[in-house]
């Protein structure tokens, strides 16, 4: 009986007779030679069926069957330098070969295909090895995220999906039905995140979050997944240190695991390999100079329009990307206006006018990765905060209660895993980060 094997392995079987149980990925050949290309979701190998070698019906089998038929395979192992595949390097000679279940003929063939359709087909597309290597890189990038803030003193404490009231604004909120009350899907998990760092001194949460949002670009989705760190005692260069360590710890990790995904999808490994530690840390008030700066050097009137900015408005994505381009690295912006960000953020003193907030800009494009903040502790100034803004204390009141028993200096900041995950992959559009991506026309698969 030969061993079964995952193809990830088969550099340890050369020589040897194996088993392989996946799906037909491509084939190519004629007459008394065929190429199956098998994968069996930890890589792709080329089989070779030669007539020969293998019974008569075996080989009909292996001239039939098309694409994604899921099949039994024994061969041996072959070292073969030339052989494409993944991680390729190896083939198998086939000796034997049953269907398990024979494919009828597969939407997503082998030509191009539009995103529409591909998006519509999204269950069969995650087989695609690109969309194979991207998601793989996304669970690396969110083992990533756990085991640092696991290793530096960070305690998981989750937080609910469903609750009373909004976290950030009230404006993209999803409404359920809670047994005749109204409750809506977690836009963050913030707030409880502070009832917890009271508790547990360093803490994050990590789950999905959801934001009700009309916007149709490349950078949102409706439905995201966000590690949301939550520090006692921490100022916000405490803060950005903590980040910066982070954010290099991750893009480390994929390089390390990585290299052959990041090729697979024809990433520009040079940008990557060269963010280094410490980013550039600049103020809302420098980069807004900066831009304005840019925009008067600029003789296209387009771009300048694009890049010109008043103090007091938000950055667009044109701005962020301009900021980036000037560091060619991640970059830290903080002190934005306290109108431009949530309630809760501590205001800059002597300045209420801005917050001690800050945004990690990602380079190439990608724009915010992180957003976070020292939140306002004091109660009086809490309360100030949430009269000004208008929004109803009483939804508020166990928030507010954290200010009563023991309030503390404390930051946290809030890191989208999709829009890591596009940067970290070079990807045009954030949909391709998701398994299963939930947008404004998109709810299904
Ligand atoms: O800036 P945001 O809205 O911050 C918060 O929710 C804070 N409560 C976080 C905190 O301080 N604990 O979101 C944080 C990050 C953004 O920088 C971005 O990476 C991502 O979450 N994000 C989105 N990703 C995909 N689609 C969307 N619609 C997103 N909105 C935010
Ligand atoms: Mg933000």
């Amino acid at each position: 009986m030969a061993t079964t094997i995952s193809i990830a392995d088969i550099a340890n079987y050369e020589g040897q007779e194996v088993t392989l149980q996946g799906w037909l990925y491509n084939k190519t050949g004629k007459g008394k030679l065929q190429f199956l290309k098998v994968r069996d979701g930890t890589g792709i190998v080329q089989c070779v069926a030669f007539k020969k070698e293998m019974p008569e019906e075996a080989f009909e089998v292996a001239r039939r069957i098309p694409q994604e038929t899921s099949l039994l395979l024994t061969g041996m192992v072959r070292k073969d330098e030339r052989a494409p595949g993944f991680p390729g390097g190896y083939e198998i000679g086939i000796t034997q070969l049953d269907v398990i279940q024979e494919a009828e003929e597969y939407p997503i063939g082998h030509k191009e295909h539009g995103v529409e359709f591909l998006m519509e087909n999204r269950h069969l597309w995650v087989r695609s090895p690109r969309q194979w290597a991207i998601l793989r890189i996304r669970a690396t990038v969110i083992r990533a995220v756990r085991d640092w803030l696991d290793d530096h003193g960070y305690l998981l404490v989750d937080t609910p999906i469903l609750s009373s009231s909004a976290g950030e604004n009230s404006t993209d909120l999803f409404e359920i039905d809670y047994f005749g009350q109204p409750a809506y899907l977690a836009q963050t998990g913030q707030l409880y995140n502070e009832a917890n760092m009271a508790a547990f001194g360093k803490v994050y949460c990590f789950g999905p979050t959801f934001r009700a949002e009309r916007s149709k670009t490349r950078r949102h989705l409706i439905e995201f997944w966000m590690v949301e760190p939550e520090m006692a005692f921490f100022s916000l260069e405490d803060l950005m240190d903590a980040e910066e360590a982070f954010v290099m710890y991750i893009i480390q990790q994929v390089l390390e695991k990585h290299r052959p995904e990041l090729e697979m999808i024809g990433r520009d490994l040079g940008p990557l390999e060269s963010i280094a530690a410490p980013f550039a840390r600049i103020s809302y008030d420098e980069a807004v100079e900066r831009l304005n700066a840019l925009a008067a050097e600029t003789d296209d009137p387009e771009r300048k329009s694009l890049l010109e900015i008043e103090w007091g408005t938000d950055f667009g994505s044109p701005h962020e990307t301009a900021i980036a381009e000037m560091f060619d690295q991640p970059v830290f912006v903080y002190h934005y206006p306290t109108a431009c960000k949530a309630f809760y953020m501590q205001p800059v003193e002597g300045r209420p006018e801005v917050c001690r907030s800050v945004d990690l800009l990602a380079p190439e494009g990608y724009g915010e990765i992180t957003g976070g903040s020292e939140r306002i502790f004091d109660l009086d100034l809490l309360q100030r905060r949430i009269q000004e803004i208008g929004i109803d204390p009483e939804n508020y009141k166990w928030y507010l209660e954290l200010r009563r028993f023991g309030g503390v200096p404390h930051a946290g900041f809030g890191m989208g895993i999709e829009r890591t995950v596009a940067w970290i992959c070079g990807l045009p559009h954030i949909r391709e980060t998701i398994p299963y991506a939930r947008m404004l026309t998109h709810l299904t698969p």
